[in-house]
């Protein structure tokens, strides 16, 4: 089964300055949380198809109604609940397969994290977009990393040049967090 091609991937993150995205308990400290990125992530997934998110931050999310995807090692394969929520499990099924299950007609996914199902597309379907969002003056120095392997900025841009991912837009949301637009091109 092959229909990578016509789907398309856009990541959504929110950063301290030094990469991380959760405390060591999986909470978001309130330096992680601005109105305005908040705004434009919710608008952003209102223009998705599907979310694909991780299954902890389904249980604090689950009201939503959007179009939910969920990672879990804890099923055989996939089990489609709601007309609108789907569990998978990635070392049994592919992404695109279990996409194609749930609802064939899907193009645009936001992947929301957090960072072992942003590691899952980096390593399968892979992103034609990533919006990465830092709290430029909000340090945590330790709890849960964006990426394992990225300690700096600079290492993700690293990441993002390795995934072909190149910088197409850099905006200031306000004078707290700056939005980065990386592509593929
Ligand atoms: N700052 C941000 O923008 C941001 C964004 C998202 C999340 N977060 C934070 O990050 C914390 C962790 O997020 P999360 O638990 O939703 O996501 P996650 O850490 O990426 O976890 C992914 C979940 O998917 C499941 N999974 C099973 N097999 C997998 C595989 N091969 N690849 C990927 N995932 C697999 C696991 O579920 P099972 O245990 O059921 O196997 C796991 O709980 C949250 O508490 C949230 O606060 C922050």
């Amino acid at each position: 089964m092959d229909n990578k091609s016509h789907l398309y991937t856009i990541g959504y993150v929110i950063i301290s300055n030094d990469c991380f995205i959760a405390n060591s308990t999986g909470v978001m400290p309130s330096g992680l949380k601005n109105d305005l990125d908040w705004q434009y992530f919710q608008s952003e997934l209102n223009n998705s198809d599907l979310i694909l998110i991780g299954r902890k931050s389904y249980v604090n999310f689950h009201k939503s109604k959007r179009n939910r995807l969920i990672p879990t090692s804890k099923i055989k394969d996939i089990e489609v609940e709601k007309s609108d929520l789907c569990f998978f499990n990635p070392r049994k099924i592919l992404i695109e397969d279990a996409i194609k299950i749930f609802l064939p007609k899907v193009e645009k996914i936001a992947v929301v994290g957090g960072n072992k199902v942003y590691e899952l597309v980096f390593n399968s379907i892979g992103f034609n977009e990533f919006h990465l969002t830092v709290a430029n003056s909000f340090y945590m120095n330790e709890g849960i990393l964006f990426n394992d392997n990225t300690k700096s900025l600079n290492d993700i841009y690293h990441l993002m040049d390795k995934n072909e991912l190149k910088l197409s837009e850099k905006r200031n949301l306000d004078k707290n967090v700056t939005l980065y637009i990386f592509k593929k091109l």
